[in-house]
């Protein structure tokens, strides 16, 4: 097990349902002072995703006896800035970022490449793509303060590798530059001791996609994870476990990495 975060500051952005809660509450769990940052604090509800105490917020406290949530679109630069501000008021400084913020927000069907309407890439480029920015941009100059830290980024399977059909492309795209984004942010602050990696989950059994495989077929069937090597999809723990250990001195030398969390189902 990685060692214990010892009262490291870690901003969550996008942290108050899936893959984020989950992340977030581990991490408090291991000791970590967590600020959740979100575009809704409550998004956990829209797919009755349950929550152990009245709010995300509540949970944090009830593991770490601290956090923070602070509601926030983060395709805002501006608003980006404040909620940093507002956990650096709070905490005092950052040590580590985590950026799971975005999604597949679009209707999947018309989403191949040429299909894809200017409204739907603007949208997904900005949930996935510019969030990523403007939180790396309000946070590095903090982490630089705190002499260095983690910044783990949020790619797709379908960032590197094209999905079954060309479906989703403009979410494949946005996650391709997230990819690429992370790679140029780590050449640029290494010398600050700051490492930046990108995870590339494939399917992970949020509370999100499972309420929409209906639509996407994302759920594997028996049949389908016989395909995957370690034949099983992902749960948000399984995503919690790399950042712990992307945030740990385990992870010290990984920097500018793509690490695919997918039971090795982009090999095959
Ligand atoms: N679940 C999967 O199978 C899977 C696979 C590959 C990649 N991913 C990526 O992992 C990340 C998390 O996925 P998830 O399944 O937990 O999704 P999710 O929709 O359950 O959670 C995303 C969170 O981001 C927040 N968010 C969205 N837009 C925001 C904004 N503008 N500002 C602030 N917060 C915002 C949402 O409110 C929500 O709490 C996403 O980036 C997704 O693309 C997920």
């Amino acid at each position: 097990m990685p060692p214990a975060l010892n009262e490291s500051v870690v901003v969550v952005a996008g942290g108050a349902r899936g893959i984020g809660r989950a992340t977030a509450l581990r991490l408090a769990e291991r000791g970590a002072r967590v600020a959740v940052l979100d575009v809704d604090l409550s998004a956990a509800a829209e797919f009755d995703e349950n929550l152990t105490a009245a709010s995300v917020e509540d949970e944090l406290k009830d593991r770490a006896g601290d956090g923070l949530c602070v509601q926030v679109d983060l395709t805002d630069p501006e608003a980006t800035e404040r909620a940093f501000a507002e956990v650096v008021n709070r905490f005092g400084h950052v040590d580590h970022l985590f950026i799971p913020a975005g999604g597949a927000i679009t209707p999947y069907s018309g989403s191949a490449a040429s299909q894809t309407s200017h409204d739907a890439y603007s949208k997904l480029v900005a949930v996935n793509m510019t969030t990523v920015v403007n939180c790396c941009r309000s946070a590095v100059p903090y982490l630089c303060a705190a002499g260095g830290g983690s910044i783990i980024t949020v790619s797709s399977g379908s960032g590197f590798k094209v999905a079954a059909g060309g479906y989703i492309a403009g979410y494949a795209m946005s996650k391709a530059a997230v990819l690429h984004y992370s790679k140029y942010l780590a050449v640029e602050v290494g010398k600050h001791r700051i490492r930046v990696n990108c995870i590339a989950p494939g399917v992970i059994r949020t509370s999100r996609l499972i309420a929409q495989s209906n639509v996407t077929g994302f759920v594997a069937s028996d049949d389908d994870l016989a395909l995957i090597p370690l034949q099983r999809q992902g749960e948000p723990s399984d995503v919690a476990d790399v950042v712990e250990l992307l945030l740990s001195p385990l992870a010290g030398f990984l920097t500018g990495q793509l690490i695919a969390i997918d039971g090795g189902a982009s090999i095959v």
